[in-house]
């Protein structure tokens, strides 16, 4: 990753060490750079606390800040703003793949420095960086005598005292998931008044009502449990970090400090899809030359283990066979797809999987398939194979195979892997150094730390990871540019199963909650969308050109066409199905992305250009409803001619009757032109613009 020379750095420190007087508040602020949102921090009472404006309006009221920890006297009152300094930076830094290739840092920075009122050697930071989208704090609590019991400096969290008390909650609408679910992040986004909410995940997602739209979510989340959301008062979220099995939710020492929490800011929805301040709040890339990183499209053997025409375990329908394998293989070459994932290759899938914990190997493979040939065969037709390890929630089994497994993945040219931790939320079972058997949460500080661990053993041999059942994604691919995706929200399996489907507004509503946090492996591309009958409740809620938008739409840098491969073919076994070319010529690598219109859960378009070359892409999605879209294409480099390829819903598409109706049609145009379209009821288009010569 290069991080280019700062454009201009101006560094304007103001060390201003203030009187500590218990009878007045002392303040500290800082705006944007571009002066429309004011940060302001206050040791009123001896309790720190914050608010925020956004163009003069208060987007956070008076809001506590603090931390309190087991056996010790945190930082919750007291206290007194001792220092504070402010910096400024603006640089451009490159992603080795991403949405965005460049990317811009500007902000203002402010430093807090809290001392405790009747011990002025009791120290609490406050690091505030404001941008132009939105905002990020974080508290730094250096070394220190007196603060620790423990010689070596550990200290237990037991709570962290952060509100973002947000105005006129009856007014404000909100778009949310429940935190401590036993589906952990698979649930369906609610749309309710604030007042409504009790625990949330984030990101989370609101309108005030003035329009602006804001997104509370935390950045580089290393070594700390995840910040969740509690109304606790009207409009008061106060940050509820996930504890452990022991009800402590953060081991630490002294010289730590947290993830940044984050507050964007839009005056419009699309703006939220267009922030990169998550990415911007976490450390450089720490991998060095990532060159062995693939962005690219996978098939696989998955889709048919969810509508059961095949089985991970063994018997007449196991679908890991090297036979099948080799077919994928020969299809993934034939159409251009880099890689193909097989799943239930390895023992320990008979039975019950879900319980098979402790049982999985993941060094042997079945009977019925042969890592090193399939590997072989991929490797002679350009094919790379995607390798597999669902834990079942078993973590100590996983940690103690890693090494070996992951070492058998790099003999065999396995450059990404697939991990999987199913279990219900609360109940990932790992031994602790005592021996004792123990569960947490997927998103407690053990777990947090566990996948970074997974990422790094994987870093270390030059393989990539796509976690399924992860933690909420915080920005962390800047610095591991190998954790290239993850799931972490209701994926297209659910439709399947169908318990229930997912409903037309769902990868709408994913677009502006869960994609604000990073890439998804949704896994889009159905073409059979309605496999057991459009009557069946196990069906994709949406139509076939929704299905395409959903590449553009759902940003990730690895994307999987689902469907079974014979469903991407018509009957004569050669010629590929309408529509298929899109998911041949689609990129899953920008150099720039811009959401171009959209409402939260409503509709939304995204156009985005691919790197190392002309041609721009853009998907657009609807809810249940259907809706005409006016489309400018001022985002097209001016000057120049484009063939646009256009895949879109026709004048009967419906999603219950005929999803599969889709107009697939070409015309030229250029930035200063605006295409029409009508999405279907749960409805999309796809767009290619080929830059013509
Ligand atoms: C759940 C994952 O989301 C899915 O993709 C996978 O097929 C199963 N677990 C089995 O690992």
């Amino acid at each position: 990753m290069n991080t280019t020379p700062a454009i201009a750095r101006a560094l304007l420190v103001s060390l201003c060490c203030l009187a500590l007087s218990p009878l007045h508040a002392t303040t500290a602020s800082r705006t944007s750079p571009d002066g429309a949102i004011s940060f302001v921090v206050s040791d009123e009472g001896g309790m720190p606390s914050y608010t925020v404006t956004y163009r003069g309006q208060e987007v956070i009221r008076k809001s506590a800040l603090g931390l309190e920890f087991k056996d010790v006297d945190g930082f919750v009152r007291d206290l007194q703003i001792a220092a504070q300094s402010n910096t400024s930076s603006d640089s451009t830094w490159e992603q080795p793949w991403g949405e965005q290739r460049l990317v811009r840092d500007q902000h203002n920075e402010l430093l807090v420095t809290f001392a405790g009122a009747h011990n002025p050697r009791k120290l609490l930071r406050l690091r505030v960086r404001l941008f132009d989208d939105g905002l990020g704090f974080r508290y730094e609590v250096p070394e220190q005598k007196g603060l620790s019991k423990q010689r070596d400096g550990r200290l237990e969290i037991i709570d962290e005292k952060t509100e973002f008390a947000l105005p006129t909650p009856d007014k404000t609408t909100a778009w949310w998931i429940g935190s401590y679910s036993w589906k952990s992040y698979e649930q369906l986004y609610r749309t309710t008044p604030l007042a409504a909410l009790d625990r949330a995940d984030t990101p989370f997602t609101c309108r005030l009502p003035s329009g602006v739209h804001v997104s509370i979510h935390e950045a580089a989340l290393v070594d700390y449990a995840s910040m969740t959301l509690d109304q606790r008062r009207d409009g008061v979220l106060k940050a509820d970090l996930i504890p452990w099995h022991d009800g402590i939710r953060v081991k630490t020492r002294l010289g730590f400090r947290t993830p940044w929490r984050t507050v964007q800011i839009s005056p419009d929805a699309a703006g939220l899809i267009n922030s990169r301040l998550i990415l911007n709040l976490n450390e450089p890339n720490k991998l060095g030359d990532v060159s062995w990183v693939h962005p690219g499209k996978y098939v696989g053997i998955w889709w048919g283990m969810h509508v059961g025409t095949y089985t991970w375990g063994s018997g007449p329908k196991h679908g890991a066979t090297t036979a099948n394998a080799k077919r994928h293989i020969d299809f993934a070459a034939e159409h251009g797809f880099g890689s193909v994932l097989v799943e239930g290759w390895n023992v320990g899938w008979d039975g019950d999987w879900f319980g098979n914990g402790d049982v999985f190997s993941f060094t042997k493979s079945m009977p019925d398939f042969d890592l090193a040939e399939v590997a072989r065969y991929g490797a002679s037709k350009g094919v790379h194979l995607i390798g597999h390890h669902e834990t079942s929630g078993s973590v100590t089994n996983y940690r103690n195979q890693m090494g070996a497994a992951l070492d058998l993945y790099k003999r065999h040219g396995v450059t990404q892997v697939k991990t999987g931790y199913v279990a219900d939320g609360g109940t990932v079972r790992h031994t602790d150094e005592k021996g004792i058997l123990r569960q947490e949460w997927h998103d407690g500080q053990f777990m947090v730390n566990e996948y970074l661990y997974s990422v790094t053993e994987a870093a270390a041999r030059h393989i990539s990871v796509d976690t399924h059942e992860p933690v909420k994604d915080t920005g962390l691919r800047r610095t591991y540019p190998n954790w290239l995706t993850r799931e972490g929200a209701r994926g297209q399996e659910y439709n399947a199963w169908g318990s229930p489907p997912n409903p037309p507004e769902h990868t709408v509503l994913l677009a502006f909650t869960r994609l604000l946090a990073g890439p998804m492996d949704y896994t889009p591309g159905l073409f059979n969308l309605a496999p057991n009958g459009l009557a069946a409740e196990n069906r994709v809620q949406g139509t076939l050109a929704k299905e395409l938008a959903l590449y553009v739409v759902l940003y990730s840098p690895v994307h999987m066409a689902a469907d079974l491969i014979e469903n991407y073919v018509e009957p004569d076994g050669k010629t590929t199905k309408p529509g298929f070319q899109f998911i041949v010529d689609v990129p899953t690598d920008w150099e720039s992305s811009r959401a171009v219109a959209g409402e939260v859960g409503d509709y939304v378009a995204i156009a985005r250009q691919e790197r190392n070359g002309p041609d721009w892409y853009l998907g657009a999605i609807t809810d249940e409803f259907a809706r005409e879209l006016v489309l400018p294409l001022d985002f097209l480099a001016p000057g120049r001619s484009y063939e646009a390829q256009i895949y879109r819903d026709g004048p009967l598409t419906h999603w219950r009757t005929r999803p599969n109706d889709l107009v697939c049609e070409k015309r030229v145009v250029t930035a200063q032109d605006r295409l029409e379209f009508r999405l279907a009821d749960s409805g999309g288009v796809a767009i290619r613009f080929r830059a013509m010569k």
